[in-house]
């Protein structure tokens, strides 16, 4: 990277609850699981972490419950080195949590409940908006109210601030409101969601990717797991083969691409490097448990790059 680069993350912050089992009771039923994770989560904070660990600076705007979780989540962000001075305290409202089921390929299961996120409204942005505009990147993901989210991609578009929008959790979204982000960037189970088409392989990515930009998108990357990321434009699309590894936990996997990747296209890396980049250190927080206590440092990332 070249620089420091500015990144707001205007999202959601869980506090996650992990369980680690390969059978799920019946109704009535009560059962075991293997082993139990408490950590921070939601998409817009993991994003943040993320951002930060790869040498960005970060700042959040978000909104959490007037509980236990919504104070540790805010002294998790300040010891992380994410400026949390626009993170909000809702009266009141029970922070984001999300309980997360693992089995044993690694794959996740979350369920989240939006709590304090579901209260970060557009007046909320403005109130950030000088922060906003000083930014070099947004980064935004749909675990706040979609009027917020595309008030902020609007907001975005208004004054020349790239803006990277995750649209995760999958759900029907207007195109006309995403053709305000530069980037759109959903999993396979989302591009499926949002182009209305199969995702399973990168020919399948490649046509709905197609189709999302014949919808109005600018810049279209979807990420495929162990098959790496799918980028197109208007110039064509190009695949970027994934960083192999044994998965042991692919929950924040997603984040961990997002946030490292506004990071360093931000910091000066060209995009095609930049999702390189962004395949290695996503792939590389699956191979321990949680979310954004599976991300790796900077120095741990660039030991594997060599
Ligand atoms: O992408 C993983 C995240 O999804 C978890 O941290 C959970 O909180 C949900 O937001």
């Amino acid at each position: 990277m070249n620089r420091e680069p500015h990144i707001v993350v205007v999202g959601s912050a869980n506090v996650d609850l992990t369980t680690f089992t390969d059978q799920f009771p019946r109704p009535g039923e009560t059962i075991f699981g293997r082993e139990f994770h408490l950590g921070f989560g939601g998409k817009g904070a993991n994003q943040a972490v993320a951002a930060r660990l790869c040498g960005a600076r970060v700042s959040m705007v978000a909104r959490v419950g007037d509980d236990l979780f919504g104070e540790a989540t805010i002294r998790n962000f300040t010891a992380r080195g994410v400026d949390a001075s626009r993170v909000l305290i809702t009266p009141g409202v029970s922070s984001g949590v999300a309980p997360i089921f693992v089995d044993s390929a690694g794959q996740n299961r979350i369920l989240v409940v939006k709590g304090a996120n579901d209260r970060l409204l557009p007046a909320d942005v403005d109130a950030a908006a000088d922060l906003l505009r000083e930014a070099d990147c947004l980064v935004l993901q749909l675990e706040i109210p979609i009027e917020t989210v595309y008030y902020t991609l609007s907001f975005a578009r208004r004054h020349g601030i790239r803006a990277i929008l995750n649209p995760a959790p999958g759900q029907a979204l207007d195109l006309a409101q995403l053709a305000n982000a530069d980037y759109v960037i959903p999993n396979e189970t989302e591009a499926e969601v949002l182009g209305g088409m199969p995702v399973r392989n990168v020919d399948e990515a490649r046509a709905c990717a197609a189709h999302l930009l014949d919808g109005g998108l600018r810049r279209v990357i979807v990420t495929l797991g162990a098959n790496g990321a799918l980028c197109a434009g208007a110039e064509g699309s190009r695949h970027v083969p994934a960083h192999t590894v044994q998965p042991v936990d692919t929950t924040g996997a997603g984040d961990a691409f997002i946030g490292s990747f506004a990071c360093f296209l931000s910091g000066g890396c060209d995009e095609y490097e930049a999702i390189a980049r962004a395949n290695v250190y996503a792939a590389l927080s699956t191979l321990s448990v949680g979310t954004q206590m599976s991300f790796v440092t900077l120095e741990r990332f660039q030991e594997v790059l060599g």
